[in-house]
This record gives structure tokens, C-alpha cells and sequence, in this order.
């Protein structure tokens, strides 16, 4: 068993690495945190706790940094994601509180209660986790690791010729991460926009986990629409849920190893650079995935019916 705390800008992807997560018996959620992003903080954080009443999950889920450490806000991400996160599909409101922890808190306590074992996969921009690393610097030695969604590293950018979304909605977050002495690993567009599913995939889940499987299938039609205006293509990028995978199975990807390097401003803001000559940690990069195999398991366990 893999247990994962989750940082997450839901979001359909981010959905998507929810329900997964879930869903897959190998994995324990034992929490989530919320960042902007896809959605503003506030949004995320109800979208994370309707997930979880939809699922019927009760697991904490503590509201993070509403803005990045440095520059200005970039506005959500609302043409991919709607306007609330779930595309054109809504929940209700949820009964739950959030925790009343702010998010860098409950990481390092989350952290400390259970030394050495927690994965945080991080699946938004990466301020939560530069905060705890700023208030709780033990953090490097609690955590397992760091699964970081984020960054094009051999690849053009999804936002910029040169950035990833996660990463250029807070470059400065990054580098902080990227700077700490932990082993972190980045799952950027280099693997997640090789592993693809189709309409065609989700809409089994809509017999084995009807109410999850409604929401995921309305959701991930507004997410489909993104993928066929902008690329022309008829399926969609699995980019959150290969983090959660590669947590769990981090053998499903070919990797190397060196320092990322960041670029913070300028026309090149948010760019991760593969550095070797650089003097910070080296960070395992993903660059190859096996993407029959990493598709295969996430469909199987979303429509595995453990999910209502
Ligand atoms: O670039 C892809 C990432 O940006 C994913 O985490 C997606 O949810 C968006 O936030
Ligand atoms: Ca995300």
C-alpha cells in the first residue's frame, strides 16, 4: 500500500488523479490540499470535498495558498477546466469543512505523524509545498518523496513555447522545490501528453460507478472539446493521473537524473531546464512512458466499480 497525500488544483485532470487515487487499492489518500490554478483556491477546495461525499470518502482536505509566493495571479484556467473546475458539470455543495489547518500545516503534520512513509504527489502549481518547506524544513526528511506533475523538460510548454501550466502559475514555488534536499520526481508534458485516453475510454465507468462515472463523463466531455479546438485531437491528456501512477509505480517510466534549473521571469518564465553543470540536487525526470501500460491501469481500477 502507497499512502499519497495529494496537492491539487481540481480541475478535471486533477479529477480524473482523484477518483484513481481512490479507487486503486494499492494507494491510500490520506489527504488532500488545494491550490489555484485550474480554479481559484476556494473552488478547488469544494471541488476536492464534493469528490470525496461523491466517492464517499472521508478524508481531510485542507485549503491551501490562494496566490503564488512572488508574481501576480495568472487567471484560472476556466477554457480548459469551465468555470468551476468540473467543465460544464457541477456537484452540490458539499456537507464537510475543510480542515481548518492551512495546507502547509497539515503537510508537515500529515508528514510527522507517519516519518518516511507519505508520497506528497503534487498536482498544481507547487506553492503549498514551497510554503512547507519555508515554515517546516523537516518536511525534507518526512516525506517520502515528491511526485511533481509539472514541466517540459525535453518538450514545448502547454502555455508558453517554453513553460507548463503548473509550473508558470508559480516559478518561483518551484524553485524551491526543485532546490530542497529530498528526492523528487517530475512527471512532466515529456511523459503525460503520450498517454491519452478517448471518450470511448470513460464511458464504461458509466455502468460500474454510475454517480462517479456521470460526473467523470460530463466533466471530461468540456475537457475533450479543449483537446479538439486547440489540437485538432479526440481524446484528452492524462497529465494528473500519470503522477499518482508514477508514485505508485514509478517503473512504468524510463527516467534520468540532473539538477532542473529554473527560469522565474522573462519570456522564458516558468521554463525547466535539465541542467547537469547545476549545483542543486538532481531531480529523477521522466522522459519515456510506457503508456499502454499506464493507460490499461487507470482505466482498470476507474472502472474496477469500487467507486459508486
Ligand atoms: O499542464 C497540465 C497541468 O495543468 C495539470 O495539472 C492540469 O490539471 C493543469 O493544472
Ligand atoms: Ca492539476
Amino acid at each position: 500500500m502507497t499512502p499519497i497525500l495529494l496537492d491539487t488544483d481540481p480541475g478535471i485532470d486533477d479529477t480524473m488523479a482523484i477518483f484513481y487515487a481512490m479507487a486503486d487499492p494499492a494507494l491510500e489518500l490520506v489527504g488532500m490540499t488545494t491550490v489555484f490554478g485550474n480554479v481559484y483556491t476556494p473552488d478547488g477546495t469544494r471541488n476536492a470535498l464534493a469528490l470525496c461525499e461523491l466517492a464517499g470518502l472521508d478524508i481531510p482536505v485542507a485549503e491551501g495558498a490562494h496566490v503564488p509566493l512572488v508574481q501576480p495571479q495568472h487567471p484560472p484556467a476556466d477554457f480548459v477546466h469551465g468555470k468551476h473546475g468540473f467543465g460544464n458539470a457541477a456537484l452540490p455543495d458539499p456537507t464537510r469543512k475543510a480542515d481548518p489547518r492551512p495546507a502547509h500545516q497539515f503537510i508537515a503534520e500529515t508528514l510527522a505523524a507517519r516519518p518516511g512513509e507519505i508520497t506528497i504527489v503534487a498536482v498544481g502549481p507547487l506553492t503549498n509545498i514551497a510554503l512547507a518547506l519555508q515554515h517546516h524544513p523537516e518536511i525534507t526528511k518526512t516525506a517520502k518523496k515528491v511526485v511533481v506533475m509539472g514541466g517540459a523538460v525535453r518538450t514545448p510548454g502547454n502555455v508558453s513555447a517554453h513553460a507548463e501550466a503548473n509550473i508558470w502559475n508559480d516559478p518561483h514555488a518551484a524553485e524551491i522545490v526543485f532546490s530542497a534536499d529530498w528526492h523528487v520526481t517530475l512527471v512532466g508534458l515529456d511523459v503525460t501528453e503520450r498517454i491519452q485516453c478517448t471518450p470511448e475510454d470513460f464511458a464504461p465507468m458509466l455502468r460500474t460507478s454510475p454517480e462517479c462515472g456521470a460526473l467523470m463523463n460530463d466533466a471530461a466531455a468540456f475537457y475533450f472539446q479543449f483537446h479538439i479546438d486547440t489540437k485538432g485531437l479526440n481524446a484528452c491528456f492524462l497529465h494528473d493521473p500519470a503522477a499518482i501512477i508514477c508514485a505508485q509505480q514509478p517503473e512504468l517510466f524510463e527516467t534520468v537524473t540532473a539538477p532542473i534549473t529554473m527560469r522565474v521571469d522573462g519570456e522564458q518564465a516558468g521554463r525547466t531546464v535539465e541542467d547537469s553543470a547545476g549545483k542543486t540536487p538532481p531531480v529523477t525526470i521522466c522522459v519515456e512512458p510506457d503508456a499502454a501500460a499506464i493507460k490499461a491501469r487507470f482505466l482498470k481500477h476507474l472502472r474496477s466499480g469500487v467507486l459508486p
